[in-house]
């Protein structure tokens, strides 16, 4: 039976066994290569994708754990690199070989997401995990900050809004 999921957006339905690592079913039975293989345990965070709007380490999600979700891969972050993280990353240069980046975009948004201004010790916990062989640590850390400046406050609900 095919796993079924929406990827990006689109319905897919994976022909693999259920255990497969969703990161090989991203990669090889759907081309998105944005996603990349770093260490295969959890350990680096280049592989980070969102499920249901979390970033999860594709490498240790199964297909059958990502059944009926929400997979959203940096290829689908926006259709014209127009994210604010993605906008920050750019004017602050933070790549240098790249190879960590898709992974460290995922996780920032998936951040600015739930906590669109955060601190700097709340930037410092939600981007631990991700691993920069290249020590761009300092650069992703500026925009982060930058594209929180980007991103639109959380509307208040009514329950929120003080009645004067
Ligand atoms: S490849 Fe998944 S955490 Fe390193
Ligand atoms: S930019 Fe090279 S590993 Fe992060």
């Amino acid at each position: 039976m095919p796993v079924k999921m929406t990827v990006n957006g689109k319905p897919v339905a994976i022909e693999a066994t259920p255990d497969t690592p969703l990161l090989w079913a991203l990669r090889d039975i759907l081309h998105l290569h944005g996603t990349k293989y770093g260490c295969g345990i959890g350990m680096c965070g280049a592989c980070t994708v969102h499920l249901n709007g979390q970033a999860v380490r594709s490498c240790q999600t199964t297909i059958a754990e990502a059944a009926g979700k929400r997979i959203t891969t940096i290829e689908g972050l926006s259709p014209d690199g127009s994210h604010p993280v993605q906008v920050a990353w750019r004017e602050v240069d933070v790549p240098q070989c790249g190879y960590c980046q898709a992974g460290q975009i995922m996780s920032a948004a998936s951040l600015l997401a739930k906590t669109p201004r955060p601190t700097e010790q709340q930037i410092l916990d939600a981007m631990d995990g991700n691993l920069c062989r290249c020590g761009t640590y300092v650069r992703i850390h500026e925009a982060v900050k930058k594209a929180a400046t980007m991103t639109p406050e959380p509307r208040k609900s009514t329950s929120q809004v003080k009645k004067g």
